[in-house]
């Protein structure tokens, strides 16, 4: 039987800081960052995004009545988690409107959870063949203003609905992971902020992959031949460059070149949105499914996910005849470009914002948001409220 990704599709803010308006404010060359980093814009969240509004507008994106039906696991794969106790999924579950007869759940791995979550997700399809999950990774990446990590913030959500035959890819059951326990990256219960070790996170983050990659040579007896393309975690663009280059330690240099010709169209998105953390490998995914133009049905294609702490990931997936057509149900141009640009005060306004700890009743908010998007309405004796706009 074939498990796989059926529907592929991503939400984000409807606003974005110009890369170059921050490198303006901060005294430094656009071309750091433009060039530099990678980036070009990052998405900034209203008062009224969150972790669960922006999850429940990606899965809106992909889902017809009988997916919703159909569907009995909802999988969150967040680290921008709202509730100490509470998932991110049971809020999206009833947004959606899906079959109350679902599990419902979040996967914490900083930007590991939502590959967590479409590994389990193939492994309860192989033991359920009619049903379908819906898998979300959904995060804001804050750094803060003024910090090292502030070029390569975002946020965002990436919705994949895996079930049986799939219209885009086809899951491969070729995995090798590595955990390692050190501190890359992290963020204390306490703080809203990323705390970063920045330079040793690009460190760690090429070390992990090495290892993972050598590990999944070994298991699988395959080699950057294989693939027609591979994509990576984007915390930044350049970082996916820089993964690339880093299997040059192991592979064929023309190999390494071949596939460094899809780094462009990987990126496509990314460099528009910024950090999403868990659904940044999966966007990058729909960067270069929707915008190469020469992948066909049976091509393999190299996934490297990444979540600092930390966890690596190699695995590959396999694309099915069709299956840009049934990417190109979402305009993703449309969801990029129909956002508007923030000027400085506004995104540093946004930037510190945060809501009333109290228990008062705080009405977020949403004049920014367009009709039928979901928001976070109010927070009232700190219980948060959504809503779908109309
Ligand atoms: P930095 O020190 O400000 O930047 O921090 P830099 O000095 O290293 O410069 C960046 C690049 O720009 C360099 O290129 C420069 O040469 C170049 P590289 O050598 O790396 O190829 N550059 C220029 N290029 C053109 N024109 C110019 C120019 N000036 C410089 N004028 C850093 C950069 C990424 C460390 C910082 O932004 C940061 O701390 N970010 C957050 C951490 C991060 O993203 N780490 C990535 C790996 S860890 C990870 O992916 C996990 C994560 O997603 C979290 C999770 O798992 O949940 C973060």
């Amino acid at each position: 039987m074939q498990i796989g990704i059926d529907k592929l599709a991503f939400a984000t803010p409807t606003r974005y800081l110009e890369m170059a308006s921050l490198a303006q404010a901060r005294s430094q060359d656009p071309n750091k960052y433009i060039k530099g980093l990678g980036q070009e814009a990052m998405a900034v969240p209203e008062e009224s995004d969150d972790a669960v509004s922006l999850a429940a507008n990606a899965g809106n994106l992909i889902l017809s009545e009988e997916d919703k039906a159909a569907i009995d696991m909802v999988i969150v794969g967040t680290e921008s988690g709202v509730d100490q106790s509470k998932s991110v999924a049971s809020w999206v579950h009833d947004l959606l409107g899906i079959n109350p007869h679902a599990r419902s759940l979040e996967i914490k791995q900083a930007c590991y959870g939502a590959t967590a979550g479409l590994k389990l997700a193939v492994a309860h399809l192989a033991l359920n063949p009619d049903s379908k999950v819906l898998v979300i990774g959904s995060d804001i990446a804050k750094y803060g203003l003024e910090t090292g990590g502030e070029p390569t913030q975002g946020a965002g959500a990436v919705a994949i609905l895996v079930n049986r035959d799939p219209a885009i890819a086809v899951v491969n059951n070729d995995s090798a992971m590595l955990t390692q326990n050190i501190a890359d990256f992290w963020r204390p219960n306490y703080s809203d902020y990323a705390h970063v070790d920045g330079k040793f996170s690009n460190q760690a983050y090429l070390s992990n992959l090495a290892e993972v990659w050598r590990q999944y040579k070994i298991k699988n007896q395959l080699s950057a031949k294989d693939f027609k393309a591979m994509v990576f975690h984007s915390p930044y663009t350049k970082m996916g460059k820089k993964a690339l280059l880093k299997l040059g330690d192991f592979e064929d240099q023309e190999e390494i070149d071949r596939l460094l010709a899809y780094y462009e169209p990987g990126r496509y998105y990314n460099k528009r949105v910024g950090n999403i953390y868990t659904g940044s490998l999966y966007l990058s995914l729909i960067s270069l499914l929707d915008q190469a133009s020469d992948l066909e049905a049976g091509d393999r294609i190299g996934l490297y996910s990444y979540g600092s702490g930390a966890v690596g990931e190699f695995f590959s997936i396999q694309l099915q005849p069709g299956y840009k057509e049934s990417l190109q149900e979402v305009d993703f141009d449309q969801v990029v470009n129909q956002r508007s640009a923030l000027e400085m005060d506004s995104y540093q306004d946004l930037l510190t914002f945060s809501l009333p700890q109290d228990g008062q009743t705080y009405m977020t908010d949403k004049s920014n948001q367009f009709p039928g998007r979901f928001v976070l309405d109010r927070v009232a004796d700190h219980i948060r409220y959504y809503r779908r706009l109309t």
